[in-house]
Formats: structure tokens, sequence, C-alpha cells
């Protein structure tokens, strides 16, 4: 039985996100119904190109597409100018034109910088969005922001720019490392507080991968039809994110960034608790249903002092002159964006 299931993106062009088992191997399949045979240009890193470019490869030559590939270092430190030059000349050099297409295969890294390079080489080329991380399937494959990083921070530059479609086979996180699932759990659980349909799936811990996924990107979907420019509330998928920001700042990277989520996600809370938001009991429950996907929604783990994070989350993107916007936490499905001056950021923790 086909259990994919497809979302449809209506934004300022439409695509299809699909979420299924075993996509990758009936890639050309899915390729040939929606594109003319064409040349396909694969990005990815050096260890999703050794476990799943070869079935790809093989599948889109089945079907008639000729396929070529840059393959770069897997990790953050590659998302810079440099391989964006690589890719950009890479697809010149291979006469890549209008008609053809961009495949990112990879997480998050592959798939920002691949998407920047489509979005900017020839002003503008279509690519497909293939993430092999729960991470980038619940989030950074969805909703066309591309982007690489500047020495002074991450995702600096970068444009809004929708793939033609998104294929999410649910079949590769079966192979995660535990790290790299757990990296993906943190961001999940931003989308468990922001929607009671994901916070009620994962109150049983059986739940099913393929339904969490669903259920997140749809999320977002409605968030990204609303608002795809991030003028209003597309900031609430922020939710965590000035904290966590700062904590893998602090840490020079080397916390991943799902796990500063979660830390960051534990101090929302917290001080929705404080403020008088929610009570000791709700704070206790919702936290217990967070801990079903991941233990890192704990503000225990955080190195760093809550005086070190106000001053480093200053320099974050979402400030505007003396005043920075946060997401608030009023209760499941009930979160809410508020402004408030930089200089009450510590505050907000109390
Ligand atoms: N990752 C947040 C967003 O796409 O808006």
């Amino acid at each position: 039985m086909n259990s994919t299931k497809t979302i449809t993106v209506n934004a300022s062009k439409s695509y299809d996100i699909l979420v299924g088992k075993n996509l990758i191997t009936d890639l050309g399949e899915i390729f040939i119904k929606r594109f003319d045979k064409c040349k396909v240009a694969i990005i990815t890193d050096d260890i999703v190109d050794k476990l799943y470019s070869a079935v790809v490869e093989r599948t889109l030559l089945e079907k008639g597409f000729s396929v070529v590939k840059f393959v770069f270092n897997n990790g953050e430190k590659s998302k810079n100018f440099d391989t964006y030059s690589q890719i950009v000349n890479f697809l010149s050099e291979n006469e890549l034109t209008r008609t053809d297409l961009v495949v990112a295969l990879g997480g998050g890294v592959v798939g920002d910088i691949a998407g920047f390079s489509a979005s900017t080489y020839l002003r503008g080329v279509k690519y497909v969005q293939i993430p092999t991380t729960l991470l980038s399937q619940i989030d950074s494959s969805v909703g066309g922001k591309t982007a690489i990083d500047l020495e002074a921070g991450k995702n600096l530059v970068g444009a809004f720019c929708q793939p033609e479609l998104v294929v999410c086979d649910v079949q590769l996180l079966c192979s995660l490392d535990q790290k790299v699932l757990e990296d993906g759990f943190g961001e999940g659980a931003k989308y468990a507080l922001l929607d009671k349909k994901v916070f009620d799936l994962i109150k049983d811990k059986d739940f099913s991968m393929q339904e969490f996924v669903y259920l997140c990107i749809d999320y977002k979907r409605q968030i990204v039809e609303a608002d795809e420019f991030e003028k209003g509330n597309r900031k609430l998928l922020n939710l965590g994110h000035t904290i966590a920001h700062a904590i893998e700042k602090l840490s020079s990277f080397n916390l991943s960034h799902g796990k500063a989520v979660a830390i960051g996600l534990d101090f929302v809370l917290d001080s929705a608790f404080g403020k008088g938001r929610i009570t000791k009991e709700q704070y206790e429950q919702i936290k217990s249903v967070l801990l079903n996907i991941t233990k890192s929604v704990d503000k225990s783990l955080c190195p760093f002092s809550k005086k070190q994070i106000c001053e480093c989350a200053v320099f974050d993107k979402k400030r505007s002159g003396d005043y920075i916007s946060v997401v608030n936490f009023y209760g499941v499905g009930d979160c809410r964006i508020e402004k408030i001056k930089i200089d009450n950021l510590l505050g907000q923790f109390i």
C-alpha cells in the first residue's frame, strides 16, 4: 500500500512536499511525472554522498535524466562563500540552464547552500529539496529560506526562494546517527509547543515518525502560506531560537542547533511559569510530554549564565533598533510574538 502523503504549499509559488517511505528509490518515477527530461545537478556532502547518491543517480538515469554531481565536506563550516563559489562555477562548467534542475541531497547545510546557489545562479534555476535528516525534513527544507554563513554569524547572506518540490523519505531517518536524530527532535519540540496536533501525537511514545514529520511540515505550511517573507507570524517559528542562537554562538557552535533549541524551549517554558502564563502543573505536564522526544528540554544543560545569553542575544538578527522580537509561550498552540526593549531581555527569564 502506498502511504505517501502530499502537502501542497501555496506560497508565491505552489509546490508539493511528499512525505513517505522509500521515496528516493522511486525518484526517477517521481521526477518524470513532474519535470521534462533535463540535466540534474546533485549537490551533496561527502557523508550523504556515500549513503544515497548512487541510488538517486541510478533511478534518475533510468528515467532518462542526465546527472552531474558536486560533493563538498560535511558540516556547517562548509556553508560559506568558498563552497558557494565552487557550486555556481560547477553549474556553469556543466552548462546548467534554466530548464535544468538542482537537487539538494542532504541535511540543512546542503539544503541551504544548494538552495542559495540555485536561487542566484542565472538569477534563479529550479531546485528540489531531498532532506535526509529529521531537522531538515521538518524545518529547513520547507518554506524557501536559503543561505550561507558569514564570519559574523549564521545565515547572514541568503534569499527567499521556494523549491519546485520537496521529497521527505522518512525511511532515511531509521539509519540516522542517534545524535543527528536527537538534533531534529529539538526542533520538533518547538512544533509540539506551537501546534496541539503535534503535541497530542507525541503524548504516546510509540507515535508514527511519518505522521510526526507530516504534522510538523503541515503546521509550517500554514505559517509560510500566510507569511512567506517573515513580516509577521512566521516569526513564531523562532520559538526558543533567540536563546538557542546565543547558546550556539557562545559554545563556538560546538553545541548542535537542535540541542540548543531544546534548551531554549525549557527557558521559554520556565519563563511562562515564572510570569504566571502557565501553572506549575501545566509546566510539568508539558515538559514531561516533550521529554518523550528529547531529553535536551532541560535548562540545566546550559553551560552559560542568563546574563551571558542576554549579552549575546543583543546581536540577534531579530533585533531592530533598541527592540527585539521574542516569542512567548501562553499554552500549547498559543505562542505570541512580543517586542521588548533590549534592556529588558534579562527580565524575560525571571
Ligand atoms: N526555520 C524557520 C523558518 O523557516 O522560518
